[in-house]
């Protein structure tokens, strides 16, 4: 599936709902969140239905994210059936950990084999600050009972000042010490997150290279891809970094967005996109549900211009799913 600047679409971002078990500063708004209506929320059977549809128009790697996809009822179930989709190669998820150690097992046997933990702070009051929920230990937890299973895992750090800018090495080497990848992204201005300052990805690496030694750049996991991965000299360890902000990397951009209640995002900053779930209500069949999503890929925009025009779409970033 190619848009209209010939980019090839193969990966799907499915927000499994708006819900949340925790309240991220600068993801949640304060005032508190407007709820879709369950009727509103695709049906798992619509989302079986949208992923074989993409699949058969090239999509190979779907990614489960939320708000946070744990707290979805029944997820294993969902799990199971995408796993046995043909042409889906890889499945994964996202999420905050605060569910995993209890779920791990099933998830896995499900067919889920990597997961992505967000973990920002290793400070446990920090963490109660940033979420308003003391749930540190869960995460913690959740990211070594998915590394005792077999899982893939993957951490994602979102450096924010005056948040967690003091602690990133802390992060690195925790990382380290397990072998997996952290991954620090950079803050971008989607809702509350506009009331916070990121850090660069170069001010980031400056800081780790001064305490852990020289970064070395990594050959990338694939052409494009949005993770720059570099091996901290002495540890033989890998830190990657995701800068939405200061290397734009929309040029080979590839993913699509799938919003809890249907509608198909074609970038995160704008509004464009068109909706599924109704078209899946109404009776469309497979092929015409194909026509709408080619149509719509093809229109998908060139670039984000966060770094100029702040967030043009009225979604935030726990509707949209990261
Ligand atoms: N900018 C960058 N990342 C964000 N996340 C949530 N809001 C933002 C933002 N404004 C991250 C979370 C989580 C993932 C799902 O998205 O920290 O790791
Ligand atoms: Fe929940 Fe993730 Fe948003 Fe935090 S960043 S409130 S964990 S959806």
């Amino acid at each position: 599936m190619k848009d209209s600047y010939g980019r090839n679409i193969d990966y799907l971002r499915i927000s499994l709902t708006d819900k949340c078990n925790l309240r991220c500063r600068y993801c949640m708004p304060k005032c508190g969140v407007k709820s879709v209506a369950h009727a509103d929320i695709l049906r798992f059977e619509e989302i079986e239905r949208v992923v074989r549809i993409m699949a058969g128009l090239g999509v190979k790697k779907v990614r489960l994210t939320g708000g946070e996809p744990l707290v979805r009822k029944n997820i294993t179930s969902l799990i199971s059936s995408l796993a046995s989709v043909r042409g889906i190669e890889e499945l994964s998820m996202t999420t905050n950990g605060c569910l995993l150690g209890d779920m791990v097992k099933e998830l896995y046997a499900a067919g889920l084999k990597s997961v992505n933990v967000s973990l920002d702070t290793l400070d446990p009051a920090a963490f109660t600050r940033l979420t308003g929920v003391d749930a540190l230990h869960s995460v913690l937890e959740g990211i070594d009972a998915a590394l005792a299973c077999g899982m893939k895992v993957k951490l994602n750090c979102v450096p924010v000042k005056d948040v967690n800018d003091k602690e990133l090495t802390r992060i690195a080497r925790y990382g380290a010490e397990r072998n997996i990848p952290v991954r620090f992204i950079e803050l971008m201005p989607l809702g509350p997150g506009a009331e916070f300052t990121g850090i660069a990805t170069d001010d980031i690496i400056g800081g780790l290279s001064e305490e852990l030694g020289e970064l070395k750049p990594e050959a990338p996991e694939y052409p494009g891809a949005p993770a720059v991965y570099y091996r901290i000299g002495p540890t033989g360890s890998v830190v990657g970094f995701i800068s939405p902000m200061s290397h734009k990397f929309c040029a080979c951009c590839s993913r699509i967005r799938l919003t809890a209640a249907g509608y198909l995002k074609l970038c995160l900053q704008y509004p464009d996109g068109v909706d599924l779930k109704g078209p899946l209500r109404d009776g469309v069949d497979d092929e015409g549900i194909k026509r709408i999503i080619r149509s719509a890929v093809y229109k998908k925009p060139k670039a984000h211009s966060f770094g100029s025009t702040g967030n043009n779409d009225n979604r935030d970033m726990y509707e949209i799913g990261g």
